[in-house]
């Protein structure tokens, strides 16, 4: 049976910040859920919660049909239709008026979660697709935590990680957690599906597909009936419409996307509930080091939409070693965790230029920092000129093939954050 902490659910009337504010009150030690107000009464009676809050951006006296069914279940309600979400006024609702007793906490969590692994895996086995990204590799930790050794994690290299990727990755969870990891240099048959592909869709499809190809590949191996997914809350929260068929509410979200028909998977996704900075501080609890858990965000297609046009593999090695110029500098001067991202991108235009006294033709560089809240829009860094100065002299000097670098002052919107 699955652990339940004590529960307080915020019904979704229409109202932006929602998300944001279940996870002030979280951070209160009090365990929130969110559901549209479109879901059935005995959805929410199944959660077994203390204590209702009605969420509105504006008035909900509309919708006072979807007020009338949660009254009938005669909880404790707030309504804050078209008032402030103040954390602490809810706080004092939930302590108050639902007794909540403050006893979500990380620790907690992880213990629960641990025994909910082992409840649900028995003595079955577990695969799991380790990208070195945030949720992932927590994810990997707690199972590994909870089972051991009937883990397997499977990393592919695609051959369009960052520099000293595929070490970091192998040393954090190879060796120093002593997982069994798969370790896939699949390098050549990415980069020989990617050959001569100019066009950014495609080129985003070949890589998605080859990755599910060499996953399934691996995964039909280790034959395990379970897969571990690094789903987080915001994941399902965004796939649930507001108005849609209330019937489809809350059915458990399937991001396995693509994989082969005949591998039919029971899903373990210890950390669908959390929100991204708990699911790091449960990271953080079991031991993964800052330099993975802090890291700015990667896309899965990784160097392949930050080197424009088609890959060759010179190319993608002077982007490779320019990026890593750019994470050093930002690094070594305390700008990296305050910017959201902050990378190089090859351009593959030639300029003319001098290099060492000589006439050159080579590539440019470009480098993009930006500030986000949530990747929807984003806006530019004004990073000081000194530390642009320094990553320009150094990649001009060491990555040979590029004698021009410039710096991308477009906003999201007009552009993306992104250049593919
Ligand atoms: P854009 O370029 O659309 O990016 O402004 C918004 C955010 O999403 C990341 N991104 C991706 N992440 N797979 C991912 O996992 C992708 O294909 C992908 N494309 C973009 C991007 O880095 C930024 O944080």
């Amino acid at each position: 049976m699955k652990q339940t902490p004590e529960t307080v659910i915020l019904l979704n009337f229409g109202c932006t910040d929602i998300q944001k504010f279940a996870r002030a009150i979280r951070d209160k030690n009090i365990y929130t859920m969110v559901m549209p107000y479109t879901v059935p009464a005995e959805r929410v009676t199944q959660e077994n919660p203390v204590g209702l809050i009605i969420c509105a951006d504006s008035d909900a006296a509309d919708r006072s049909d979807a007020k009338a069914k949660f009254s009938s279940l005669n909880l404790p309600t707030l309504d804050l239709s078209g008032k402030e979400l103040c954390a602490d006024a809810a706080v004092k609702f939930c302590i108050d008026e639902c007794k909540c007793s403050c006893s979500w906490k990380m620790e907690r969590f992880i213990d629960e979660a641990i025994a909910d692994i082992r409840a649900q895996v028995g003595d079955g086995k577990v695969v799991l697709g380790l990208s070195g990204g945030v949720d992932s590799s927590v994810v990997a930790a707690l199972i590994h935590k909870a089972i051991g050794d009937q883990l397997t994690c499977v990393f592919v290299n695609h051959g369009l990680l960052r520099k000293n990727e595929p070490e970091m990755v192998q040393k954090i969870f190879a060796r120093n957690f002593n997982m069994n990891l798969c370790y896939i240099d699949a390098s050549d048959r990415f980069l020989d599906k990617l050959k001569g592909v100019s066009e950014p869709e495609q080129k985003r499809k070949i890589i998605g597909k080859e990755f599910i190809e060499v996953f399934a590949e691996a995964a039909a191996k280790i034959d395990a009936p379970f897969l571990g997914q690094g789903t987080i809350y915001p994941d399902i929260l965004e796939s649930i419409p507001l108005d849609g068929d209330p019937n489809a509410v809350i059915k458990s979200h399937h991001n396995v996307g693509g994989l082969p028909e005949n591998m039919k998977f029971k899903l373990v996704e210890p950390v669908e509930r959390l929100f991204k900075d708990e699911v790091r501080k449960v990271g953080r609890l079991l031991g993964l080091p800052s330099e993975l858990l802090d890291r700015h965000p990667f896309p899965g297609p990784s160097l392949g939409v930050r080197h424009i046009g088609a890959i060759e593999r010179d190319t993608l090695e002077i982007l490779r070693n320019a990026d890593n110029i750019v994470t050093e500098e930002l690094l070594k001067s305390g700008w990296y965790h305050k910017t959201w991202q902050t990378f190089a991108i090859f351009v593959p235009v030639k300029t003319v230029g001098i290099k060492n006294g000589k006439r050159s033709y080579d590539y440019v560089i470009a480098i993009r920092s930006i500030n986000s809240v949530d990747a929807v829009t984003a806006q530019v860094v004004h990073l000081p000129w000194e530390l642009l100065d320094t990553m320009m002299s150094r990649i001009i000097k060491e990555v040979d093939g590029v004698n021009r670098v410039v710096y991308d002052i477009t906003a999201k919107p007009p552009g993306t954050i992104e250049w593919e």
